[in-house]
């Protein structure tokens, strides 16, 4: 096919798009008003269709169009199938630009972006004069989270909040042109049909454009595999890949698009596909005799670039397609051709664990709501069939009706340090969509005090200041600094990017191969040379890059060589960030002892938050307040140390029937003397400042008591190693 009969073609087929009868009506209505809410079910055109619409209708003349999406991939992908529509290259008129990787010139004028781009903008500019109209897309994603505390996706669902936020306050009088722009901004924001009233009142009553859908019925069916008390088990996946087959075998021919949780679980499943599927005979065991072979692809957010075109390519006549995806393919992709649903009833997340007081990324039932989100995935261009590995039961009893917002579970440090680097102090009266509890705002800015990150007045620091520039946990980030400071960041740095991506570590289904990997993975622990997780963590990062052949070495130690090459460029990026900063007035300290107590002294300045000490026997205690009884993860390089080791610090915790720490390294109890009783000495409502008048004495005393009561035991020597 000659390159322009394809583009025609492209430009055709996005005229049969739901949006396109209302082209001109939705222009209209973008023109009318400052907000707009513009809704409709997904892959009805909005995110394609809208900004070159909007372009063609002369709307970038003053400046530009600014669109955002939660998501890296999608921001990308979705700009290059507009770059194509509108047959111009990739970068110039339309772009995107994500966190590292800025593909704009000053010819750009319609911009796709992550939400975090957009927001620093903000930072930059606040009142946004570059732009003519900005798109907030994807808002109902906001309570639809997958991926977090992962570069790049850091936090974006919360940012979404922070965004109408500010777009809501840059209006407070609708009627006027904010401040220091000469043409109005006009602010559409696009969800699935979900929230649209909630979102409209909250903008104060704005129009709601709702294009209509053009859905296909979808028969669901219930399987017998998940129950409900099969919650905790991992036997979903393989039961997915069976049904995979079955339908690839026994249905007629369309597209199959299969919901895992996260990467690694979706490589295995896909790994086990390709075994299976291999094995089939097309004359005998397949229904469809036009059906000649399987196209197993996977999805996930953190894909390299080049492989995420495929996914939207049909597949070659006769070849069925099987994608299997994260939750990035309910409602922010697009794939067509999709006839058949396989639904693991599971999904990703990032909850709030009040057992351990953290915030811990599960793998959990999906709501009822997301469910029929993603039955009609199926229904887009024919009617097709959703296979729901779990039972009734499950949906009845472990399904909830709607996914809580990710605001209103997590931990919000990273949410609460951004916006008083906005300038807004006052973070409990601030404009959220979803206000969280005030006891989690308390707890942030409670964290970020034990960071260095807030004063005792809860004014930021220069210390703030620089964490704030970094997508990282805010722990991390501050023994990132840390070590900077003492000019040994190439320790940590590795560390960072390695716990930012997705776990390197393969873990094989089959029992031998499973023997061999732990053989290796110990030894590469070893190499290290001491018992010390993190350490491992940067010897693997160390060894991969100055190997001769890296994916030979990933492959040879069952390490993932994907993973890790995502970790080599997000180091690169930490450390350009890293570099900006330093060319700045930047902190610089001294230390004087071995390079193996220099690195575990930088952790502790993040970590003394995730602190535990030997309780009894193989049991360990949190320092937090909490005192839950941890144990070590099979995975860690500490799981059968039976030594003096007393204390140490953890990256995070996995919660089974057990309360498992992973990612551990052994400290001194004198390295966190100074540290731990900042976990308990500051009184939250003197940081929140603003907030404190509104607290009555009584309040105070009974908040007081409360703390008092919670407080740790001092330690005594003994425990002293
Ligand atoms: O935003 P909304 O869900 O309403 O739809 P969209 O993302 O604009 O998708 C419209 C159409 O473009 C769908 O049929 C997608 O399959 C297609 N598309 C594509 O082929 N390649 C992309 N990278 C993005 C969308
Ligand atoms: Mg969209």
């Amino acid at each position: 096919m000659s390159k322009s009969t394809r583009l025609d073609s492209k430009e055709n087929e996005s005229e049969h798009l739901p949006i396109y009868q209302h082209k001109a009506k939705l222009i209209q209505a973008v023109k009318d008003s400052t907000f707009l809410v513009v809704t409709g079910e997904t892959g009805s055109g909005k995110t394609t269709q809208l900004p070159k619409y909007l372009h063609q209708a002369g709307l970038c003349k003053d400046g530009k169009i600014g669109i955002t999406q939660p998501r890296r991939v999608a921001a990308i992908t979705v700009a290059q199938r507009v770059a194509q529509e509108m047959q111009c290259n990739l970068g110039r008129e339309v772009g995107y630009q994500v966190r590292f990787d800025d593909c704009t010139s000053p010819s750009t004028v319609v911009k796709y972006m992550t939400d975090g781009c957009l927001l620093r903008e903000i930072l930059a500019d606040p009142v946004l004069s570059q732009y003519s109209v900005v798109v907030l897309d994807e808002v109902h994603e906001r309570s639809l989270n997958t991926v977090t505390y992962k570069i790049d996706l850091f936090l974006v669902y919360l940012l979404q909040d922070i965004l109408l936020g500010l777009l809501k306050k840059m209006f407070s009088n609708p009627a006027k042109t904010p401040k220091g722009r000469s043409i109005p901004l006009k602010v559409v924001v696009m969800s699935a049909t979900l929230e649209t009233d909630k979102l409209s009142a909250f903008l104060g009553g704005c129009p709601i454009f709702a294009i209509p859908g053009r859905a296909f019925p979808v028969t669901c069916t219930f399987g017998f595999a998940v129950g409900p008390k099969d919650i905790e088990s991992t036997g979903y996946a393989k039961e997915v890949v069976k049904v995979a087959l079955d339908v690839h075998t026994s249905e007629m021919a369309g597209d199959i698009l299969v919901f895992l949780t996260g990467q690694s679980e979706i490589e295995r499943a896909c790994d086990l596909l390709y075994e299976k599927a291999e094995s089939i005979d097309y004359r005998y065991d397949v229904q469809d005799q036009t059906v000649e072979g399987l196209l197993i692809l996977p999805l996930y957010g953190s894909m390299p670039t080049d492989q995420q075109r495929q996914i939207f390519q049909p597949p070659p006549s006769g070849i069925r397609k099987c994608v299997v995806a994260t939750n990035i393919a309910a409602t922010s992709l697009t794939i067509n051709g999709i006839k058949y649903i396989i639904d693991s009833g599971f999904v990703k997340q990032l909850n709030h664990n009040s057992r351990v007081g953290m915030d811990i990324l599960e793998v959990v039932p999906i709501s009822k709501s997301e469910a029929q989100q993603r039955a009609g995935r199926a229904g887009r261009t024919s009617a097709g069939k959703c296979f729901r590995i779990y039972t009734k039961e499950f949906w009845e009893k472990s399904m909830p009706e709607y996914t809580v917002p990710e605001i209103q579970r997590t931990s919000l440090t990273a949410v609460i340090l951004t916006l008083k680097c906005l300038g807004v102090h006052d973070v409990i009266r601030f404009p959220y969509l979803d206000c969280p509890e005030e006891r989690f705002i308390l707890e942030a800015l409670k964290q970020l005090y034990q960071y260095d990150a807030i004063d005792r007045r809860g004014r930021v620091t220069k210390l703030g200041e620089l964490m704030v520039e970094f997508p990282l946990h805010p722990g991390l980030t501050r023994a990132v600094l840390k070590a900077a400071s003492l000019g040994c960041e190439d320790l940590l740095l590795p560390v960072a990017a390695m716990l930012s991506v997705e776990n390197i570590f393969i873990r094989p289904g089959h029992p031998e191969k499973q023997k061999e990997a732990d053989k290796k993975h110990r030894a590469l622990a070893a190499k290290s040379g001491s018992m010390n997780d993190f350490a491992t963590l940067l010897s693997v990062f160390q060894s991969c890059k100055s190997s001769d052949r890296p994916s030979a070495w990933c492959k040879d130690n069952w390490i993932h060589w994907r993973a890790l090459k995502s970790a080599f460029s997000v180091e690169t990026q930490l450390r350009e960030i890293l570099l900006r900063l330093q060319q700045k007035d930047f902190p610089v300290d001294t230390f004087d002892g071995n390079k193996s107590e220099l690195f575990r002294r930088c952790l502790c300045t993040g970590y003394f938050t995730n602190v535990a000490r030997r309780s009894v026997g193989k049991v360990f205690c949190t320092m937090d307040g909490h005192g839950s009884m941890v144990h070590f993860h099979p995975s860690s390089s500490l799981f059968d140390q039976e030594d003096e080791l007393n204390w140490v610090i953890f990256h995070d915790v996995l919660v089974t029937s057990r309360v498992y720490i992973r990612t551990v390294c052994p400290i001194r109890y004198e390295w966190v003397k100074d540290l731990l009783p900042k976990l308990h000495e500051v009184d939250v409502y003197e940081l929140s400042g603003v907030a404190r008048e509104e607290v009555t004495d009584e309040e105070m005393i009974k908040w007081e008591t409360r703390e008092a009561a919670k407080r740790q035991p001092e330690v005594s020597t003994e425990d002293v190693m």
